[in-house]
Protein backbone atom coordinates (compact mmCIF):
# COMPACT_ATOMS: atom_id res chain seq x y z
CA UNK A 1 0.00 0.00 0.00
CA UNK A 2 0.66 3.72 -0.72
CA UNK A 3 3.07 5.51 1.76
CA UNK A 4 1.22 8.46 3.08
CA UNK A 5 0.92 11.66 5.24
CA UNK A 6 -0.05 10.61 8.64
CA UNK A 7 -2.53 13.48 8.38
CA UNK A 8 -4.60 12.89 5.04
CA UNK A 9 -7.60 10.59 5.14
CA UNK A 10 -6.91 7.76 2.90
CA UNK A 11 -8.64 8.51 -0.05
CA UNK A 12 -6.74 11.62 -0.39
CA UNK A 13 -3.49 10.27 -0.28
CA UNK A 14 -5.23 8.11 -2.92
CA UNK A 15 -6.38 10.87 -4.98
CA UNK A 16 -2.89 12.46 -4.90
CA UNK A 17 -1.64 9.67 -6.30
CA UNK A 18 -3.51 9.91 -9.18
CA UNK A 19 -3.06 13.73 -9.68
CA UNK A 20 0.84 13.12 -10.06
CA UNK A 21 0.26 9.95 -12.73
CA UNK A 22 -1.46 12.51 -14.63
CA UNK A 23 1.08 15.17 -14.14
CA UNK A 24 3.75 12.86 -15.14
CA UNK A 25 1.69 12.41 -18.62
CA UNK A 26 1.16 8.90 -17.38
CA UNK A 27 -2.60 8.89 -17.49
CA UNK A 28 -3.19 11.77 -20.55
CA UNK A 29 -6.60 14.03 -21.22
CA UNK A 30 -9.26 11.80 -22.25
CA UNK A 31 -7.89 8.36 -21.15
CA UNK A 32 -9.34 5.99 -18.89
CA UNK A 33 -8.34 5.53 -15.49
CA UNK A 34 -7.84 2.46 -13.96
CA UNK A 35 -11.03 1.21 -12.88
CA UNK A 36 -12.61 1.42 -9.41
CA UNK A 37 -11.89 -2.41 -8.63
CA UNK A 38 -8.65 -2.25 -10.45
CA UNK A 39 -7.54 0.58 -8.61
CA UNK A 40 -9.00 -0.62 -5.41
CA UNK A 41 -6.83 -4.34 -5.68
CA UNK A 42 -3.78 -2.08 -6.80
CA UNK A 43 -3.41 -0.30 -3.80
CA UNK A 44 -5.12 -2.80 -1.36
CA UNK A 45 -7.78 -0.64 -0.17
CA UNK A 46 -11.90 -1.54 -0.35
CA UNK A 47 -14.06 -0.43 -3.04
CA UNK A 48 -15.60 2.23 -1.23
CA UNK A 49 -12.19 4.07 0.17
CA UNK A 50 -11.22 3.71 -3.95
CA UNK A 51 -14.60 4.98 -5.03
CA UNK A 52 -14.14 7.90 -2.47
CA UNK A 53 -10.94 8.89 -3.88
CA UNK A 54 -12.34 8.82 -7.58
CA UNK A 55 -15.27 11.21 -6.66
CA UNK A 56 -13.19 13.46 -4.90
CA UNK A 57 -11.07 13.61 -8.30
CA UNK A 58 -14.46 14.13 -9.90
CA UNK A 59 -15.56 16.88 -7.90
CA UNK A 60 -11.54 18.67 -8.26
CA UNK A 61 -11.85 18.36 -11.69
CA UNK A 62 -9.39 16.00 -12.78
CA UNK A 63 -11.64 12.94 -13.96
CA UNK A 64 -14.99 12.93 -15.03
CA UNK A 65 -17.30 9.66 -15.04
CA UNK A 66 -19.23 8.51 -18.06
CA UNK A 67 -22.47 6.33 -17.94
CA UNK A 68 -21.68 2.41 -18.13
CA UNK A 69 -18.26 3.16 -18.91
CA UNK A 70 -15.59 4.49 -15.92
CA UNK A 71 -13.86 7.46 -15.47
CA UNK A 72 -11.72 9.38 -17.63
CA UNK A 73 -9.24 11.78 -16.99
CA UNK A 74 -10.55 15.69 -18.06
CA UNK A 75 -7.75 17.71 -17.27
CA UNK A 76 -4.19 17.35 -16.21
CA UNK A 77 -1.67 19.78 -15.15
CA UNK A 78 -1.75 21.05 -12.12
CA UNK A 79 1.13 23.39 -12.52
CA UNK A 80 2.30 26.25 -9.24
CA UNK A 81 0.66 28.28 -12.05
CA UNK A 82 -2.86 29.91 -10.66
CA UNK A 83 -5.29 31.27 -13.56
CA UNK A 84 -5.06 35.08 -14.22
CA UNK A 85 -7.78 37.11 -11.93
CA UNK A 86 -10.72 38.23 -12.71
CA UNK A 87 -10.80 41.55 -15.67
CA UNK A 88 -12.12 44.13 -14.62
CA UNK A 89 -12.50 46.36 -17.61
CA UNK A 90 -14.12 50.20 -17.08
CA UNK A 91 -17.44 50.53 -16.99
CA UNK A 92 -18.53 52.34 -19.68
CA UNK A 93 -19.00 51.56 -23.48
CA UNK A 94 -16.21 52.00 -25.43
CA UNK A 95 -16.49 53.56 -29.26
CA UNK A 96 -14.21 50.51 -30.91
CA UNK A 97 -11.60 51.11 -33.40
CA UNK A 98 -9.50 48.01 -33.39
CA UNK A 99 -8.61 46.95 -37.34
CA UNK A 100 -4.92 47.96 -38.16
CA UNK A 101 -3.03 46.26 -35.76
CA UNK A 102 -5.25 42.70 -36.32
CA UNK A 103 -4.10 43.03 -39.81
CA UNK A 104 -0.72 43.07 -39.09
CA UNK A 105 -0.99 40.17 -36.75
CA UNK A 106 -3.26 37.87 -38.86
CA UNK A 107 -0.51 38.73 -41.34
CA UNK A 108 2.38 37.20 -39.46
CA UNK A 109 0.35 34.22 -37.84
CA UNK A 110 -0.77 32.72 -41.37
CA UNK A 111 2.87 32.87 -42.78
CA UNK A 112 4.11 29.43 -41.99
CA UNK A 113 8.06 30.77 -41.54
CA UNK A 114 6.64 32.18 -38.32
CA UNK A 115 6.24 29.56 -35.13
CA UNK A 116 2.50 29.25 -35.38
CA UNK A 117 1.72 30.62 -31.73
CA UNK A 118 -0.55 33.35 -33.40
CA UNK A 119 -3.44 31.97 -35.27
CA UNK A 120 -6.45 30.50 -33.95
CA UNK A 121 -6.68 27.58 -36.83
CA UNK A 122 -5.22 24.38 -36.87
CA UNK A 123 -3.21 22.90 -39.37
CA UNK A 124 -5.00 21.27 -42.59
CA UNK A 125 -3.44 17.87 -41.42
CA UNK A 126 -5.20 17.80 -38.04
CA UNK A 127 -8.74 18.99 -39.88
CA UNK A 128 -10.67 16.61 -42.08
CA UNK A 129 -9.33 18.40 -44.82
CA UNK A 130 -8.43 15.48 -47.06
CA UNK A 131 -11.95 13.24 -46.41
CA UNK A 132 -13.56 16.78 -47.28
CA UNK A 133 -11.98 17.52 -50.56
CA UNK A 134 -12.79 13.90 -52.00
CA UNK A 135 -16.66 14.50 -51.39
CA UNK A 136 -16.70 17.88 -52.81
CA UNK A 137 -14.18 16.39 -55.89
CA UNK A 138 -17.41 13.84 -55.70
CA UNK A 139 -20.15 16.13 -55.93
CA UNK A 140 -18.34 18.38 -58.48
CA UNK A 141 -17.94 15.74 -60.24
CA UNK A 142 -21.52 13.68 -60.22
CA UNK A 143 -23.76 16.62 -60.04
CA UNK A 144 -21.69 20.06 -60.03
CA UNK A 145 -24.12 21.55 -62.56
CA UNK A 146 -26.98 21.55 -60.17
CA UNK A 147 -25.00 23.44 -57.95
CA UNK A 148 -24.07 26.12 -60.23
CA UNK A 149 -27.08 28.30 -59.64
CA UNK A 150 -28.40 30.66 -56.65
CA UNK A 151 -28.97 28.33 -53.88
CA UNK A 152 -31.91 28.90 -51.66
CA UNK A 153 -30.94 31.62 -49.60
CA UNK A 154 -31.45 29.12 -46.13
CA UNK A 155 -28.61 27.17 -47.40
CA UNK A 156 -28.55 23.45 -48.50
CA UNK A 157 -31.69 21.42 -46.85
CA UNK A 158 -29.02 18.71 -46.07
CA UNK A 159 -26.70 20.03 -44.51
CA UNK A 160 -29.47 22.11 -42.30
CA UNK A 161 -30.77 18.50 -41.89
CA UNK A 162 -27.41 17.40 -40.04
CA UNK A 163 -26.88 20.64 -38.06
CA UNK A 164 -30.63 19.72 -36.89
CA UNK A 165 -30.23 16.99 -35.84
CA UNK A 166 -26.47 17.50 -33.72
CA UNK A 167 -28.89 20.10 -31.91
CA UNK A 168 -31.17 18.06 -30.70
CA UNK A 169 -28.37 15.91 -29.32
CA UNK A 170 -28.27 18.47 -27.12
CA UNK A 171 -31.78 19.26 -26.32
CA UNK A 172 -31.78 22.49 -28.41
CA UNK A 173 -34.87 21.66 -30.38
CA UNK A 174 -34.14 23.49 -33.73
CA UNK A 175 -36.01 22.43 -37.42
CA UNK A 176 -33.86 22.20 -40.54
CA UNK A 177 -36.49 25.60 -41.56
CA UNK A 178 -35.23 27.13 -38.09
CA UNK A 179 -31.25 26.74 -39.38
CA UNK A 180 -30.21 29.69 -41.72
CA UNK A 181 -26.24 28.44 -42.79
CA UNK A 182 -23.86 32.07 -43.30
CA UNK A 183 -20.63 32.32 -44.73
CA UNK A 184 -18.73 31.31 -41.42
CA UNK A 185 -19.54 32.44 -38.14
CA UNK A 186 -18.41 35.91 -38.93
CA UNK A 187 -21.25 36.54 -41.32
CA UNK A 188 -23.33 34.90 -38.82
CA UNK A 189 -22.34 37.73 -36.01
CA UNK A 190 -22.88 40.15 -38.66
CA UNK A 191 -25.98 39.17 -39.61
CA UNK A 192 -27.22 38.83 -35.84
CA UNK A 193 -25.64 42.44 -35.15
CA UNK A 194 -27.33 43.84 -38.05
CA UNK A 195 -30.73 42.61 -36.36
CA UNK A 196 -30.27 43.60 -32.72
CA UNK A 197 -28.64 46.56 -33.29
CA UNK A 198 -28.41 50.53 -35.22
CA UNK A 199 -25.02 52.24 -35.31
CA UNK A 200 -24.35 54.01 -32.49
CA UNK A 201 -25.74 51.41 -29.89
CA UNK A 202 -23.53 49.56 -26.94
CA UNK A 203 -23.21 46.05 -27.24
CA UNK A 204 -21.98 43.64 -23.71
CA UNK A 205 -19.66 41.33 -24.34
CA UNK A 206 -16.95 39.26 -21.93
CA UNK A 207 -13.36 41.15 -21.49
CA UNK A 208 -10.79 39.67 -23.04
CA UNK A 209 -12.89 39.12 -26.35
CA UNK A 210 -11.93 37.67 -29.76
CA UNK A 211 -10.41 40.44 -31.47
CA UNK A 212 -12.37 39.38 -34.83
CA UNK A 213 -15.32 40.33 -32.83
CA UNK A 214 -14.01 43.83 -31.85
CA UNK A 215 -13.41 44.21 -35.79
CA UNK A 216 -17.16 43.48 -36.21
CA UNK A 217 -18.40 45.63 -33.43
CA UNK A 218 -16.27 48.32 -35.73
CA UNK A 219 -17.41 47.70 -38.81
CA UNK A 220 -21.33 48.49 -37.26
CA UNK A 221 -20.19 51.47 -35.40
CA UNK A 222 -20.76 50.00 -32.33
CA UNK A 223 -20.10 50.72 -28.77
CA UNK A 224 -18.62 47.91 -26.64
CA UNK A 225 -19.30 47.52 -22.55
CA UNK A 226 -16.66 45.24 -21.97
CA UNK A 227 -17.94 43.04 -18.61
CA UNK A 228 -15.91 41.66 -15.62
CA UNK A 229 -15.11 38.44 -16.40
CA UNK A 230 -13.84 35.31 -14.29
CA UNK A 231 -10.95 33.16 -16.31
CA UNK A 232 -12.41 30.06 -14.86
CA UNK A 233 -16.25 30.31 -14.52
CA UNK A 234 -16.86 33.49 -17.14
CA UNK A 235 -19.09 36.45 -16.41
CA UNK A 236 -20.10 37.79 -13.61
CA UNK A 237 -23.80 37.69 -13.37
CA UNK A 238 -24.22 40.10 -10.83
CA UNK A 239 -22.28 42.83 -12.81
CA UNK A 240 -23.93 41.90 -15.92
CA UNK A 241 -27.16 42.76 -13.88
CA UNK A 242 -25.69 45.98 -12.96
CA UNK A 243 -24.19 47.29 -16.06
CA UNK A 244 -27.16 46.32 -17.96
CA UNK A 245 -29.44 48.75 -15.27
CA UNK A 246 -27.13 51.57 -15.51
CA UNK A 247 -27.58 51.98 -19.43
CA UNK A 248 -29.49 50.94 -22.51
CA UNK A 249 -27.63 47.68 -23.85
CA UNK A 250 -28.95 46.62 -26.93
CA UNK A 251 -27.64 43.22 -27.25
CA UNK A 252 -25.04 41.10 -25.43
CA UNK A 253 -22.45 38.76 -27.33
CA UNK A 254 -20.92 36.04 -25.43
CA UNK A 255 -18.98 32.82 -26.23
CA UNK A 256 -21.60 29.36 -25.41
CA UNK A 257 -18.63 27.35 -24.43
CA UNK A 258 -14.35 27.66 -24.68
CA UNK A 259 -14.23 31.30 -24.65
CA UNK A 260 -11.43 33.05 -26.58
CA UNK A 261 -9.30 33.56 -25.29
CA UNK A 262 -9.77 32.28 -22.06
CA UNK A 263 -11.08 28.83 -22.27
CA UNK A 264 -13.41 28.56 -19.31
CA UNK A 265 -16.86 26.72 -19.93
CA UNK A 266 -19.81 28.51 -18.42
CA UNK A 267 -21.50 25.97 -16.39
CA UNK A 268 -25.74 25.71 -17.40
CA UNK A 269 -27.23 27.13 -13.96
CA UNK A 270 -24.58 30.31 -14.95
CA UNK A 271 -26.28 30.24 -18.52
CA UNK A 272 -29.82 29.86 -17.21
CA UNK A 273 -28.65 33.05 -14.69
CA UNK A 274 -27.06 34.98 -17.47
CA UNK A 275 -30.23 34.37 -20.10
CA UNK A 276 -32.98 35.26 -17.01
CA UNK A 277 -30.36 38.73 -16.21
CA UNK A 278 -30.83 39.43 -19.82
CA UNK A 279 -34.41 38.85 -20.59
CA UNK A 280 -35.17 40.96 -17.68
CA UNK A 281 -33.75 43.80 -19.00
CA UNK A 282 -35.12 43.24 -22.58
CA UNK A 283 -31.41 42.56 -24.40
CA UNK A 284 -31.26 39.82 -27.01
CA UNK A 285 -28.17 37.72 -26.63
CA UNK A 286 -26.53 36.86 -29.39
CA UNK A 287 -24.02 33.62 -28.53
CA UNK A 288 -21.32 32.43 -30.44
CA UNK A 289 -20.57 28.27 -30.30
CA UNK A 290 -17.45 28.07 -32.26
CA UNK A 291 -15.53 26.05 -29.94
CA UNK A 292 -18.05 23.99 -28.48
CA UNK A 293 -17.57 21.02 -30.33
CA UNK A 294 -14.21 21.13 -29.20
CA UNK A 295 -14.83 20.09 -25.36
CA UNK A 296 -12.06 18.42 -22.97
CA UNK A 297 -14.68 17.13 -20.85
CA UNK A 298 -16.74 14.12 -20.58
CA UNK A 299 -20.16 15.71 -22.32
CA UNK A 300 -19.84 18.45 -24.85
CA UNK A 301 -21.94 21.50 -23.49
CA UNK A 302 -25.48 22.82 -24.23
CA UNK A 303 -25.57 26.02 -25.79
CA UNK A 304 -27.43 28.85 -23.97
CA UNK A 305 -29.85 28.13 -26.41
CA UNK A 306 -30.62 25.02 -25.43
CA UNK A 307 -30.87 25.95 -21.72
CA UNK A 308 -33.29 28.81 -22.40
CA UNK A 309 -35.29 27.95 -25.47
CA UNK A 310 -37.96 30.39 -25.23
CA UNK A 311 -35.70 33.54 -24.49
CA UNK A 312 -34.53 35.74 -27.55
CA UNK A 313 -31.28 34.02 -28.62
CA UNK A 314 -29.46 34.21 -31.70
CA UNK A 315 -27.05 31.05 -31.72
CA UNK A 316 -24.07 31.53 -34.37
CA UNK A 317 -21.34 29.17 -34.83
CA UNK A 318 -19.60 27.40 -38.08
CA UNK A 319 -17.46 24.37 -38.52
CA UNK A 320 -14.28 26.68 -39.02
CA UNK A 321 -12.38 24.63 -36.04
CA UNK A 322 -13.27 21.35 -36.12
CA UNK A 323 -13.53 20.91 -40.04
CA UNK A 324 -12.98 23.61 -42.64
CA UNK A 325 -12.12 27.07 -42.19
CA UNK A 326 -11.96 27.53 -46.03
CA UNK A 327 -14.74 25.88 -46.56
CA UNK A 328 -16.41 29.36 -44.92
CA UNK A 329 -19.85 27.25 -43.56
CA UNK A 330 -21.32 28.88 -40.44
CA UNK A 331 -25.01 29.22 -39.10
CA UNK A 332 -27.76 31.05 -37.72
CA UNK A 333 -30.73 29.65 -35.54
CA UNK A 334 -32.65 31.89 -33.96
CA UNK A 335 -36.27 31.08 -33.20
CA UNK A 336 -37.55 34.20 -32.71
CA UNK A 337 -36.26 36.14 -35.22
CA UNK A 338 -35.80 33.46 -38.05
CA UNK A 339 -37.31 35.83 -40.40
CA UNK A 340 -35.73 39.09 -39.66
CA UNK A 341 -32.03 37.04 -40.16
CA UNK A 342 -33.26 35.23 -43.51
CA UNK A 343 -34.21 38.73 -45.21
CA UNK A 344 -30.64 40.17 -43.37
CA UNK A 345 -28.66 37.16 -44.76
CA UNK A 346 -30.42 37.59 -48.40
CA UNK A 347 -29.52 41.28 -48.64
CA UNK A 348 -25.83 41.03 -47.27
CA UNK A 349 -24.85 38.48 -49.93
CA UNK A 350 -28.42 36.66 -51.78
CA UNK A 351 -27.35 32.88 -50.89
CA UNK A 352 -23.71 30.81 -49.85
CA UNK A 353 -22.22 28.80 -52.34
CA UNK A 354 -23.76 25.90 -52.91
CA UNK A 355 -20.98 22.86 -54.14
CA UNK A 356 -18.99 23.62 -50.33
CA UNK A 357 -22.31 23.29 -48.81
CA UNK A 358 -22.86 19.96 -50.59
CA UNK A 359 -20.08 18.25 -49.74
CA UNK A 360 -20.10 19.55 -46.19
CA UNK A 361 -23.65 17.77 -46.32
CA UNK A 362 -22.46 14.92 -47.52
CA UNK A 363 -19.32 14.59 -45.16
CA UNK A 364 -21.38 14.92 -42.22
CA UNK A 365 -23.97 12.09 -43.54
CA UNK A 366 -21.44 9.72 -44.04
CA UNK A 367 -20.67 9.85 -40.17
CA UNK A 368 -16.95 10.45 -39.83
CA UNK A 369 -17.44 13.48 -37.49
CA UNK A 370 -17.55 11.95 -34.17
CA UNK A 371 -14.64 9.92 -34.55
CA UNK A 372 -13.12 13.01 -35.88
CA UNK A 373 -14.14 15.22 -33.32
CA UNK A 374 -13.27 12.57 -30.52
CA UNK A 375 -9.57 12.72 -31.96
CA UNK A 376 -9.04 16.25 -32.51
CA UNK A 377 -10.25 16.36 -28.91
CA UNK A 378 -7.90 14.52 -27.14
CA UNK A 379 -5.04 16.48 -29.51
CA UNK A 380 -6.05 19.50 -28.49
CA UNK A 381 -6.32 18.94 -24.77
CA UNK A 382 -2.67 17.27 -25.46
CA UNK A 383 -1.56 20.33 -27.21
CA UNK A 384 -2.64 22.65 -24.26
CA UNK A 385 -1.26 20.48 -21.90
CA UNK A 386 2.25 20.45 -23.37
CA UNK A 387 1.65 24.20 -23.89
CA UNK A 388 1.00 24.94 -20.02
CA UNK A 389 3.86 22.45 -18.78
CA UNK A 390 6.36 24.04 -21.53
CA UNK A 391 5.02 27.89 -19.83
CA UNK A 392 5.58 26.42 -16.13
CA UNK A 393 9.28 25.56 -16.92
CA UNK A 394 10.09 28.41 -19.25
CA UNK A 395 8.24 31.71 -18.39
CA UNK A 396 8.85 34.51 -15.29
CA UNK A 397 8.43 33.11 -12.20
CA UNK A 398 4.61 35.23 -11.35
CA UNK A 399 3.24 34.57 -14.67
CA UNK A 400 -0.01 33.11 -14.55
CA UNK A 401 -2.44 31.20 -17.24
CA UNK A 402 -5.65 29.71 -17.92
CA UNK A 403 -6.44 25.83 -18.22
CA UNK A 404 -8.98 25.94 -20.51
CA UNK A 405 -11.87 23.47 -20.40
CA UNK A 406 -11.58 23.52 -24.45
CA UNK A 407 -10.83 24.72 -27.59
CA UNK A 408 -7.66 25.59 -28.10
CA UNK A 409 -6.01 28.76 -26.92
CA UNK A 410 -4.11 29.45 -23.36
CA UNK A 411 -3.91 33.35 -22.43
CA UNK A 412 -1.22 33.98 -20.01
CA UNK A 413 -0.50 36.91 -17.57
CA UNK A 414 2.50 38.52 -16.54
CA UNK A 415 3.66 41.03 -13.79
CA UNK A 416 1.72 44.31 -14.20
CA UNK A 417 3.70 46.63 -16.03
CA UNK A 418 5.04 43.45 -18.88
CA UNK A 419 4.64 45.00 -22.39
CA UNK A 420 3.47 41.98 -24.36
CA UNK A 421 3.87 44.13 -27.49
CA UNK A 422 7.08 44.26 -26.90
CA UNK A 423 7.69 40.85 -26.58
CA UNK A 424 5.67 40.85 -29.64
CA UNK A 425 7.94 42.95 -31.62
CA UNK A 426 11.01 40.55 -30.50
CA UNK A 427 9.56 37.31 -30.76
CA UNK A 428 8.56 38.55 -34.70
CA UNK A 429 12.07 39.37 -35.20
CA UNK A 430 13.13 35.90 -34.48
CA UNK A 431 9.78 34.54 -36.58
CA UNK A 432 7.59 33.91 -33.66
CA UNK A 433 4.20 34.71 -33.65
CA UNK A 434 1.84 34.90 -30.61
CA UNK A 435 -1.30 37.38 -30.28
CA UNK A 436 -0.53 40.47 -27.81
CA UNK A 437 -3.46 41.05 -24.97
CA UNK A 438 -3.68 44.40 -26.38
CA UNK A 439 -5.72 42.52 -29.33
CA UNK A 440 -8.16 41.17 -27.21
CA UNK A 441 -10.31 45.05 -25.88
CA UNK A 442 -11.24 47.90 -27.30
CA UNK A 443 -10.22 49.86 -24.03
CA UNK A 444 -6.92 49.83 -23.60
CA UNK A 445 -6.29 47.06 -21.25
CA UNK A 446 -4.27 43.61 -21.54
CA UNK A 447 -0.70 44.82 -22.34
CA UNK A 448 0.73 42.20 -19.65
CA UNK A 449 -1.29 39.19 -21.37
CA UNK A 450 -0.69 36.92 -24.67
CA UNK A 451 -2.38 34.24 -26.40
CA UNK A 452 -0.54 31.54 -27.56
CA UNK A 453 -2.28 29.01 -29.83
CA UNK A 454 -1.98 25.66 -29.51
CA UNK A 455 -3.84 24.45 -32.76
CA UNK A 456 -1.42 22.83 -34.74
CA UNK A 457 0.94 19.30 -33.61
CA UNK A 458 3.22 19.72 -30.73
CA UNK A 459 6.43 19.62 -32.67
CA UNK A 460 10.19 20.83 -31.25
CA UNK A 461 9.95 23.96 -32.70
CA UNK A 462 6.79 24.90 -30.97
CA UNK A 463 8.87 23.81 -27.97
CA UNK A 464 11.91 25.69 -28.42
CA UNK A 465 9.75 28.67 -29.36
CA UNK A 466 7.71 28.76 -26.10
CA UNK A 467 10.81 28.32 -24.02
CA UNK A 468 12.45 31.14 -26.19
CA UNK A 469 9.46 33.11 -25.70
CA UNK A 470 10.09 32.81 -21.90
CA UNK A 471 13.88 33.67 -22.34
CA UNK A 472 12.57 36.96 -23.85
CA UNK A 473 9.90 37.63 -20.60
CA UNK A 474 12.23 37.31 -18.60
CA UNK A 475 15.12 39.72 -20.39
CA UNK A 476 12.07 42.09 -20.11
CA UNK A 477 11.40 42.04 -16.81
CA UNK A 478 14.88 42.87 -16.01
C1 LIG B 1 -14.70 33.12 -31.07
C2 LIG B 1 -14.64 33.13 -32.57
N1 LIG B 1 -15.75 33.42 -33.26
C3 LIG B 1 -15.74 33.47 -34.61
C4 LIG B 1 -14.59 33.21 -35.32
C5 LIG B 1 -14.62 33.30 -36.82
O1 LIG B 1 -15.19 32.14 -37.35
P1 LIG B 1 -15.35 31.87 -38.90
O2 LIG B 1 -14.00 31.52 -39.44
O3 LIG B 1 -16.29 30.71 -38.99
O4 LIG B 1 -15.89 33.08 -39.54
C6 LIG B 1 -13.41 32.89 -34.64
C7 LIG B 1 -12.16 32.62 -35.36
O5 LIG B 1 -11.06 32.68 -34.81
C8 LIG B 1 -13.45 32.85 -33.22
O6 LIG B 1 -12.35 32.54 -32.50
Amino acid sequence: MDQRTPDLPLYEALAGRVVALVDDGVLRVGMRAPSVRAFAAQHGVSLTTALQAYRLLEDRGVLAARPKSGFYVTSRTHTRRPPPAASQPPQRATQVSVSNPVFSVLAYATDPSYAPLGCAVPSAGLLAAERLDRHLARCARVHGRNYNVYADPHGDAELRGQISERALRLGHAVPPDGVLISNGCTEALNIALSVTTKPGDTVAIESPTYFGLLQVLEAHGLRALELPTDPTSGIDVAALDKALGARRVAACLLASSFSNPLGYRTDDARKAAITKVLTRHGVPLIEDDIYGDISFGADRPRPFAAISPKADIILCSSFSKTIAPGYRIGWLAANRRHDQILAAKFALSLSGAALPQKAMADFLTSGGYDAHLRRIRKLFADNIDRMRRTVDRSFPRDTRMTDPRGGFVLWLELPHGFDADALYARAIRERICFVPGSLFTASGGYRNCLRLSCSHDWSARIERSVERLGELADELLQ
